[in-house]
Parts: C-alpha cells; sequence; structure tokens
C-alpha cells in the first residue's frame, strides 16, 4: 500500500506521492488552484518518490558543486536559529552559496528581537514577508516549526524542533544509506545512543520505516525510545516491535534491552524468531547519537557509562559490514581510534548534507523541477481540529503550543478512531483522557466506543475524569 499512514498526518501540506495515497484522498490538483508553498517540517511530508527524486539531484549536484551557481541567484535564504548549530546552519548556508543565491543569518536569536519578547509567529512574519524566500529554522519548541509554517508565506524547513523532529538531517542520513548501501529496503539499521532525546533518531526511525529496513534499537540504558515514537511506528507505519536477541552485536549491547522494529509481517516473523528473540546477525549501518545533555529533565538520572564505539566494539561479527554513522557532534561515544576505519562514514555523511540540501532549497524555491512533486493544490481538508474546551491537553511541557501561548490555538489530530487516540498537531505527543465528550450532545463516551465514530472531530472534548465531566455539565452516553 505504498506510503501508509502519511495522508492523515500531514497538514496543510499536500504530499506529492502518487494521487490515490495523496490527501485529501484521491483530489487531484485542478488547473486553476493556486500554486502551493511546500515546507518540511517532518519527514512525513516528504513522499517517499520526492525522497529518491531529491537523492538524484544530489547526485548531480555533488558530482558538479560549482556548476549550479545560477539556480537560486537572486534568491535569499534566512536561518534563524534559537538553539546552537555548527554544521546545520553551515551546510545550509553552504548549499544557498552554491546554488548563486544570498543568506541572512540569525544565529544568536536569542540576541535578537526575541529577546524583547517577540513571539515566532511574529519573526517568521517579519522575516518571510520581505526579507528572505525560504526560512531555515532550529528552535528547542517541539512543534515550533509547525507553527511557524502557519504564519510564513515562504517555505519553512524544519532544523531541529527541540527533541521532536529534523527532517533535513535524515534526508542526508538516508542520502548517505542510499549512496553506501545503494537501497534502503531490508537493510538492518541499529540505532544506539540517546534514543530518547535525539530528534535525529525520531525523524529516521519514520523514514527507515517507511522504506522498509529495519531498524535495531541498542539504547544506552534510561533512554530508550519514547513510547509516542514507538506508537507512531506500530501504528501509522506498520512496523512490528520484537525482542531482539542482540549477542552477536557484543559489546555495544551488553547492557541494552534491545528491540526490533520491522515492517514484516508476524507471520513472517515467526519463522525466524525464538524465544530469545530476533538474531541480530549482520548489521548494514550503526547509528550513533551522544546524550542530549542540554535536553534532560531533573529526573532523569545522570547517564554513566555510555556506551561507545571503538576498535574492541566494531570487532563484533555482526559489525564487520556496517557503516557507521554519526550525526555530529559527537563527544566520547565513537572513539577516535576508528576514525581511519573504512566503515566509519561520519565525515563523509557529513559533507553530503551540502549536496542534499541544496536538492531541497532548489526544488522548495521552485527552482529545480521534482518529479511526482504537486506544485498546486485543491483546498485540503483540516485534518487536525482546536481543541474543544479551553484547556490545552498537550502533556508535553516543550510543546510549542505551551511555550508559545499567545499564537497557538492547541489542536489535535486523530491517528486512530476506535479506540479514540489523539496527538498534539504540534509535538505529535499523545493526548491522555479516560472519557470523551461531544459538544453538541452534551455526553460523554469511553474512549473505545463505537458511537464515537459519528461525532464530528470539531465537537470532540477530551476529557481527564468523571468530575471534570459533571462540572462541565456533560452527562454519561449510557444513561
Ligand atoms: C544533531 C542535532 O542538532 O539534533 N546535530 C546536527 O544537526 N547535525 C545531533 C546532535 O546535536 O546531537
Amino acid at each position: 500500500m505504498g506510503d501508509p499512514g502519511i495522508r492523515d498526518r500531514t497538514r496543510g501540506l499536500v504530499s506529492a506521492f502518487d494521487t490515490a495515497n495523496v490527501w485529501p484522498s484521491g483530489s487531484a490538483p485542478s488547473p486553476s488552484s493556486p500554486p502551493v508553498t511546500r515546507h518540511l517540517i517532518s519527514i512525513d511530508d516528504l513522499s517517499l518518490a520526492e525522497i529518491r527524486g531529491l537523492f538524484a539531484l544530489a547526485d548531480q549536484f555533488s558530482d558538479d558543486p560549482s556548476g549550479f551557481s545560477d539556480t537560486c541567484r537572486g534568491m535569499i535564504s534566512a536561518s534563524l536559529f534559537y538553539e546552537p548549530s555548527t554544521r546545520t546552519r553551515l551546510s545550509f548556508e553552504s548549499a544557498m552559496l552554491r546554488l548563486g543565491g544570498g543568506v541572512l543569518t540569525a544565529a544568536e536569536m536569542n540576541a535578537s528581537s526575541a529577546a524583547k519578547g517577540e513571539s515566532l509567529a511574529d519573526t517568521v512574519r517579519v522575516v518571510g514577508g520581505g526579507y528572505a524566500d525560504v526560512i531555515v529554522l532550529r528552535h528547542p519548541s517541539e512543534g515550533a516549526a509547525r507553527l511557524a509554517q502557519e504564519y510564513s508565506p515562504v517555505p519553512v524547513i524544519n532544523a531541529g524542533d527541540g527533541a521532536h523532529e529534523h527532517p533535513t538531517q535524515t534526508l542526508c542520513d538516508l542520502y548517505n544509506l542510499h549512496v553506501e548501501r545503494g537501497k534502503l529496503e531490508g537493510l538492518d539499521v541499529v540505532l544506539a545512543g540517546d534514543l530518547k532525546y535525539s530528534r535525529t533518531v525520531h525523524s529516521f526511525a519514520y523514514a527507515l520505516a517507511r522504506f522498509g529496513a529495519n531498524i535495531v534499537c541498542v539504547p544506552q540504558p534510561g533512554f530508550e525510545m519514547p513510547d509516542y515514537v514507538l506508537k507512531k511506528l506500530r501504528d501509522e507505519l506498520n512496523v512490528e516491535p520484537v525482542r531482539a536477541d542482540a549477542a552477536r552485536l557484543g559489546q555495544l549491547a551488553d547492557r541494552s534491552d534491545a528491540i526490533y522494529l520491522t515492517p514484516q509481517k508476524p507471520h513472517q516473523l515467526s519463522l525466524f524468531t525464538d524465544t530469545k528473540g530476533w538474531q541480530v546477525e549482520s548489521v548494514d549501518a550503526v547509528y550513533m547519537t551522544r546524550p542530549q545533555t542540554e535536553r534532560y529533565q531533573q529526573d532523569d538520572g545522570s547517564i554513566e557509562n555510555y556506551q561507545t564505539l571503538g576498535k574492541q566494539s566494531m570487532a563484533a561479527e555482526s559489525l564487520r559490514d556496517a557503516v557507521v554513522m554519526h550525526p555530529l557532534p559527537r563527544r566520547d561515544e565513537i572513539s577516535s581510534e576508528i576514525d581511519e576505519d573504512p566503515r566509519s562514514i561520519y565525515f563523509k555523511q557529513d559533507a553530503r548534507g551540502v549536496p542534499i540540501r541544496m536538492a531541497l532549497l532548489s526544488v522548495l524555491m521552485g527552482r529545480m523541477p521534482l518529479e511526482g512533486m504537486v506544485t498546486e493544490a485543491a483546498v485540503p481538508e483540516p485534518n487536525s481540529w482546536p481543541v474543544g474546551t479551553g484547556d490545552n491537553p498537550c502533556p508535553n511541557p516543550s510543546c510549542v503550543s505551551r511555550t508559545e501561548p499567545r499564537h497557538v490555538v492547541p489542536r489535535f489530530s486523530l491517528p486512530s478512531r476506535a479506540p479514540m487516540r489523539a496527538q498534539c498537531a504540534y509535538c505529535s505527543r499523545e493526548l491522555a483522557f479516560r472519557f470523551v465528550g461531544c459538544s453538541t450532545t452534551r455526553r460523554y463516551h469511553r474512549p473505545d466506543s463505537n458511537a464515537l465514530r459519528q461525532v464530528r472531530p470539531d465537537h470532540l472534548v477530551f476529557l481527564d475524569d468523571e468530575a471534570q465531566a459533571d462540572s462541565m455539565q456533560y452527562i454519561p452516553a449510557h444513561h
């Protein structure tokens, strides 16, 4: 079924893969409809065909890096960075300069009008309203780029929103696998280190699952993949999690409860798994991440004995042919003693960030064609809705709906109707509720009630418990 689960998540965007899967379903662009401003907020905003198209463009740019210096002539990109960055910002700016465009940099946004209390929404309106033709945004709040997209007249590229997503790092990572391995489908990719707070890992895992790769999670103990990411992988991307026997990964997995996330169906898996779990035999890539100490909550505890990749761990049988990747910057989790190992590709990986970002910029600014890309659109139906009550039910204190409350109306989307599940439309965090009310009938239901299928999404009200329902004058549906 191609690209499962994408159409229900994109919002205010048009995904451009085969029209049967385009949301809203089947609606083809009409000749008179206005051009669409495409943004890249989540890696899900790109179809697999579009990602492959970007690889092809990146190949052209890396074969002839100085041969495209007129492609974006006269255009300007603005880097708005509210968090530190070296690689992401400089590689975007290098990409824009190589395309013949200009760059505006606000690398220390906390020293700009933000320090005077300007909201992100206003900053984006100003910068996109005449200064720049594309905005590259990094921000500590999860969902910040989604908010920026709502206010920006020009394309917004998410260069990292808190611990949420980092889609252009994922494009770079996928492009590397494509170059090094020639394919993505069926690859076995180990994700190691801080899987909880690494935004690069979250976006990468979603994309790997869509491309049909298998993921072996070998987290630093205590820094496992968050539930909301696992839920999305399982429920929306049809990935089956099974316990993994990672004994052959040696040192890397010796303290970790490994899990194997695979798009294979349970009946196929049962042929291979025994009671010890999936045998991790031979790995195609190890993706190591640093501890994201800047995002730790106080109760996370400190990280001791962080996993490391060095000569000894790379001697494991299953890693014989594995490439070693890292989004960088590294700390001590990859020892410099393996820098010269031909399997270590992290510096090459980083350099490939420039051609893939050239591809993205030139396409979003309409200067290079991308096969299959939708450039005009019918008006999309909304697939997220404002929250019915005045309360913001997003449980995530780092969500932009909490950090920028002046400009955000909390919204949710519905990955599942029965049982009812709702997610924050900004940070993707699952909303917690015990009952769901209908604002017109004033009745409330359990989340697994079939009656909820009849309720219009904009009439849904999420309720913590009976007492809250009672205080809001809702009555139980079965009375
Ligand atoms: C990553 C990031 O910012 O999330 N860095 C990058 O963009 N290359 C990874 C990290 O900081 O650990």
